[in-house]
């Protein structure tokens, strides 16, 4: 499995912190937002990975996270000119994705608990998978639409009536035939390849699966400045509390066997001494 992390967009919703540095780099609490999509991506067993930002951004992308190697991994940076919605992702990463399996996140969704990441990739065959994620506020988001026994028979972006609690989070599992499918696509009368029309032809042939995300799992996105305070206090208020970091690449290698303990002790050298490396120093000898 491959995977991508889509971090365009205009991020004009933060102006002015996004003058000079992408929605995607803004911290959120001690580490760039984009270390969190990263490391889901990383805990997920995922190697290959590209990233998509503008053409401004694409090189501060590339100085913070470079090739790849350190973590035993391997990064691509694809340009997205303009945005031209989120399914464009494939387009542009054509060459990268083949037609090979791939997940999608958005840059600026932070997961943390109980996901089901894992176990959806490990056990993924064909279509598309997408999660169903419970929310006070369903009318922001695409929305899926479920029958009585639980069955999905929809999915509505951003309903202007309510359809049901559940909103479709930024990360998105698919077969080999996206590619395929995203050519298809029409632009949405907004001139973008919606990701919620990507997902409607593989729900119109039968093969959508959805997973609903038990209680205890948190899905913050990181948009608004208000938003990105709550994600902020979010991870501090855990981070401070259990000892432990969210959203640690490095960490997420070693633990993956990524890289050696060798190479990561390595790696750890090569940091300034801060609080940052305090803590990779320490999980060293923490075996949890
Ligand atoms: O957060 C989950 C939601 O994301 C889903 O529930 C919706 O179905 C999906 O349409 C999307 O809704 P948003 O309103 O959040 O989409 P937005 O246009 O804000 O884009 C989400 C992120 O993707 C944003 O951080 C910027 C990035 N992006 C977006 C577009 C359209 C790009 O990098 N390029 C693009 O062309």
């Amino acid at each position: 499995m491959k995977g991508i992390i889509l971090a365009g967009g205009a991020g004009s919703r933060l102006y002015p912190l996004t003058l000079v540095a992408s929605k995607q780099l803004q911290p959120v609490y001690d580490k760039p937002m984009v270390y969190y999509p990263l490391t889901t991506l990383l805990e997920a067993g995922i190697r290959e990975i590209a990233l998509i930002s503008t053409p401004q951004d694409l090189p501060r992308f590339r100085q913070l996270l470079g090739t790849g190697e350190r973590l035993g991994v391997r990064f691509e940076y694809i340009e997205q000119p303009h945005p031209g919605g989120i399914a464009q992702a494939f387009l542009l990463a054509a060459d990268f994705v083949g037609t090979d399996p791939v997940c999608l996140i958005l840059g600026d969704n932070i997961f943390y608990g109980a996901t089901g990441f894992n176990e959806t990739i490990r056990d993924f065959k064909l279509g598309a998978t997408v999660f169903g994620y419970s929310v006070r506020d369903p009318e922001r988001y695409g929305v899926i639409e479920l029958d009585p026994k639980g069955k999905i028979i929809g999915i509505i972006e951003k309903p202007t009536t309510f359809v049901s609690p559940y909103a479709v989070p930024g990360f998105y599992v698919y077969d080999g035939k996206v590619v395929e499918r995203t050519r298809n696509l029409k632009p949405s009368p907004r001139g973008e390849l919606e990701i919620t029309d990507l997902n409607k032809s593989y729900l119109a042939d039968g093969v959508l699966n959805v997973h609903l995300m038990p209680r205890g799992v948190a899905w913050l996105d990181a948009g608004t400045s208000s938003s990105l305070h709550d994600a902020s206090a979010f991870i501090q208020a855990i981070e401070k509390r259990q000892s432990i970091k969210i959203g640690c690449p490095e960490e997420a290698a070693f633990r993956q066997g990524f890289i050696s303990r060798m190479d990561y002790e390595k790696l750890i050298g090569s940091l300034p001494k801060c609080e940052y490396r305090s803590y990779l120093e320490n999980t060293l000898s923490n075996t949890f």
